[in-house]
């Protein structure tokens, strides 16, 4: 089993970049399907949903654009409950169709507090895409529109996701080994 070290922590490979890509192609052909001829606003949630998204945009067929908001949650390993909005939302996203796009949904607070942020711009419609979901630490009650993996609570870094702003550059995503 392929294993990595990243800081301090060895992690083990999770999750094959086939298997990303085929999750990634399935939310792709979803949105095609459901989100063509709605001139979209597709919101990125920095840092962590900037290779997703990249992965994600370019096989998207429909006339869309693209924002991004930084919010911030983890430290370390774990997820804090106080979100920190480091670069703001846009008034492109009123009246238009929005889809809120996220690597990963852990406990749900970030994009809870997200929701109400979006929600106060009164979007035409508001949706969430991520890449991945662990719903045993899910805390809150929203609907995830769209969703490419159910995972364990485990703490995972790679294609995206960092462990201290470390190893967001893998191609594959890789579990704590505990
Ligand atoms: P939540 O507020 O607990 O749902 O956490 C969401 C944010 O925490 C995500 O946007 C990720 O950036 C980060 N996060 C959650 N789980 C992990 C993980 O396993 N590895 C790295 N970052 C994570
Ligand atoms: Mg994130």
């Amino acid at each position: 089993m392929r294993t990595i070290k990243v800081k301090d922590k060895d992690f083990q490979l999770f999750i094959t970049a086939e298997e990303i890509e085929r999750a990634v192609a399935r939310i792709a052909d979803s949105l095609n399907r459901e989100m063509a001829g709605k001139n979209p606003v597709y919101l990125v949630i920095l840092n962590g949903a900037f290779v997703f998204a990249g992965d994600l945009f370019k096989k998207l067929d429909m006339p869309c654009e693209v924002s991004f908001v930084k919010l911030s949650s983890y430290k370390g390993t774990g997820s804090t409950s106080c979100v920190k909005e480091l670069i703001g939302l846009n008034e492109i996203l009123r009246g238009r169709p929005v889809v809120i796009v996220e690597d990963i949904i852990d406990t749900g607070i970030t994009m809870d507090y997200l929701l109400q942020k979006v929600r106060a711009l009164e979007p035409a419609d508001l949706k969430i895409a991520a890449l991945l979901f662990k719903p045993e630490a899910f805390v809150k009650s929203f609907p995830i529109d769209y969703i490419g993996m159910e995972i364990p609570s485990d703490f995972i870094v790679g294609y995206g996701l960092d462990y201290d702003g470390y190893g967001r550059n893998f191609a594959e995503i890789y579990k704590l080994v505990k």
